[in-house]
């Protein structure tokens, strides 16, 4: 028989990449939920729901109707300076959002798998590992952080997957992200200033992705960490991008955290250690310039 797997935030970076891997695969019954209307052109083989996941009772109907053996929790306010000025939907969405599939998962027999971030780490230590303490520094970070020791603590049959600054390109989608940003500019002759001493690992959306199809088919239980193998500045990383893209470096221009005044705090040095992924998931993580080399044979041949 068919697995059914429930896609919270299927319109998303994430979200359209799962459709896609877990559409391929026919052992897969595939649903999805977003706000808006559905924006992904596979539309045809999944069933779709346009649901604010903030309202309980159309989150629990949609459940009771689904029944699904799977649930890939990626739905949230993404928006790191957006969830600073508005915590309390912040909180309504990434938090309590959550504790309504937590709460249907605790009392059904359905796989719960979290995604979750970096930011719930201050960023003081860098490398982390999946069982260092978690210090957010902003509200978006806090907010995912209630969400996890939600999930930790109502489920055993749970799979939190944290992940860094996913890049991607997503159909019809009115939300960039760091890599399609920086091409995008430089290709406009457009300078831009980016930051020298924040540094991560990025992770491809599909790679991402397939670290959700192995939870999936694993049913691997705990917390793991999703990223490319490197940690690079965020400068290194634009000059990264322009170079795989053969765009002009010069553009680039170095600025410090301090000078850019961004309205929510971001960990200075995040990354992680990859090792429990590699082992027990069967993550093989690649280094951000192969990632971005796939990417580019992918969408921009
Ligand atoms: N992107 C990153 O750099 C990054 C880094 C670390 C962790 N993460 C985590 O990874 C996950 C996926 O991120 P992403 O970049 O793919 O996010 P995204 O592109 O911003 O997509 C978020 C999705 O959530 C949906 N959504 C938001 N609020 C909703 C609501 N109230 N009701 C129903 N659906 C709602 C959106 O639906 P509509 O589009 O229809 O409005 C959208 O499909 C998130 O949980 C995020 O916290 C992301």
């Amino acid at each position: 028989m068919k697995q059914k797997i429930l896609i919270t935030g299927s319109n998303g970076l994430l979200g359209q990449e799962l459709v896609s891997i877990f559409t391929k695969d026919a052992s897969f019954d595939v649903f999805g939920i977003s706000k808006g209307e559905n924006r992904i052109s596979d539309f045809k083989k999944i069933t779709y729901y346009n649901v604010d996941i903030t309202d309980k009772s159309k989150v629990t109907k949609v459940l009771e109707t689904v029944k699904p053996d799977f649930i890939i929790h990626g739905a949230a306010m993404t928006n790191v300076d957006l969830c600073e000025v508005e915590q309390k939907k912040c909180n309504a969405v990434n938090t309590e959002a959550t504790s309504y599939f937590v709460d249907f998962c605790k009392k059904n027999t359905c796989h719960f798998i979290f995604i979750s971030t970096d930011f719930i780490f201050d960023g003081k230590q860098g490398f982390y590992s999946e069982t260092d303490k978690a210090n957010p520094i902003n509200y978006y970070g806090l907010s995912k952080l209630k969400a996890e020791n939600y999930v930790q603590k109502n489920l055993v049959n749970f799979t939190i997957l944290r992940t860094i600054l996913v890049f991607g390109k997503p159909k019809k989608s009115t939300k960039s992200n760091i890599v399609l940003w920086i091409k995008g500019s430089l290709e406009n002759n457009k300078k831009i200033t980016i930051i020298t001493d924040q540094y991560r690992m990025p992770t491809y959306s599909k790679s991402l992705a397939e670290a959700c199809l192995l939870s999936v088919k694993k049913r691997t239980k705990g917390i793991f960490h999703i990223s490319s193998n490197e940690l690079l500045s965020i400068y290194e990383i634009a000059l990264q991008i322009a170079s795989v893209f053969k765009l002009n470096s010069d553009l680039i221009l170095p600025i410090t955290t301090q000078k850019l005044n961004q309205k929510a705090k971001r960990p200075k040095k995040t990354g992680f250690n990859l090792e429990k992924s590699i082992t027990y998931l069967g993550f093989k993580p690649k280094s951000f310039k192969e990632e971005l080399q796939l990417f580019k044979a992918e969408y921009f041949h």
